[in-house]
């Protein structure tokens, strides 16, 4: 299939500038105290992939970053919107908990029902949909009796994975949705491309039933977070890296866009994780 074949679906994100951005505490195994961070390189990364969004034709929302709140930037988990409808999200770690009250005020503010979580998750880090179905990782951040709550929220079938590399902490890190939607023709589902070492083996066994025509990637060494990408349909945003699976998005038709955010990595965060979708929101 080429890439005139594939479908660009237009999208609204929500992004945060980083302009507060550093890494003051660990909560995961890409951040290191020690390590330097470079805020404006940040915010100059974070910015080129901002403008890659809008030249793709992509509709971009911006929440103001507030000091002391240095993973802002992540706007992926500060909830999953659906169809207008926003789950805040109910961090597992006590140094995020600040953002969700300001994100939720967003929310508000900007025309989406707000559900407020009772049980802990993590936003789309962890909840990703596909067609009719939302994925939903757990085992590190989000908790697996979060689900059900899903679930009843949107009304959708849930499929609960269970993530096992502490490397790949969120459900975002290890998984990208390609294609939320039937491809030309209806000839092909929705598609997804994934690092299987990062699941257990029944979460394995349910995305080869599920998504047969999956791209798998093995895992590389050192890590990156190259998974962590957004979609549209067509145009795949990612961070370039040499061991890349951008050869097989290619033979499938999909554009790959590199932008480098580097800096972001320190944080353990990639592209996809500084992009939260607002599906079916209210402009
Ligand atoms: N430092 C952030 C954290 O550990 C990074 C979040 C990355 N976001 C994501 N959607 N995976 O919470």
């Amino acid at each position: 299939m080429s890439s005139q074949d594939r479908i660009q679906q237009r999208r609204r994100y929500l992004m945060c500038r980083p302009d507060h951005f550093t890494v003051s505490y660990e909560i995961n195994p890409w951040m290191h105290r020690a390590h330097p961070t470079d805020t404006s390189r940040a915010v100059r990364q974070w910015q080129a992939l901002h403008d890659t969004y809008v030249g793709l034709g992509h509709q971009v929302e911006l929440i103001d970053p507030i000091p002391g709140l240095h993973d802002m930037v992540y706007t992926a988990n500060s909830g999953l919107v659906i169809d207008g409808v926003a789950l805040g999200s109910r961090f597992s770690v006590s140094q995020r908990r600040g953002e969700e009250r300001p994100f939720r005020e967003w929310f508000a503010a900007h025309g989406l029902d707000v559900v407020e979580p009772v049980a802990t998750q993590e936003g789309e880090g962890d909840l990703m949909l596909v067609g009719e179905t939302i994925l939903a990782g757990y085992g590190f951040r989000s908790q697996l009796n979060s689900h059900a709550e899903v679930a009843r929220v949107f009304g959708l079938e849930v499929v609960s994975l269970r993530l096992v590399d502490p490397v790949y902490y969120h459900l975002d890190t290890a998984l990208c949705v390609l294609d939320p939607v039937q491809g030309p023709g209806g000839v092909e589902r929705a598609n997804i491309a994934y690092l299987p070492s990062a699941f257990d083996e029944r979460g394995r066994a349910d995305l080869v039933e599920r998504f047969p025509d999956a791209i798998r990637v093995p895992a590389s060494v050192p890590a990156t977070l190259e998974m962590n990408a957004i979609s549209d349909g067509r145009n795949v945003v990612l961070s370039p890296h040499p061991n890349s699976f951008v050869a097989q998005l290619r033979e499938r038709g999909y554009h790959p866009v590199p932008v480098d955010v580097s800096e972001l990595h320190l944080g353990g965060g990639g592209v996809k994780c500084c992009t939260l979708e607002l599906r079916g929101a209210r402009p």
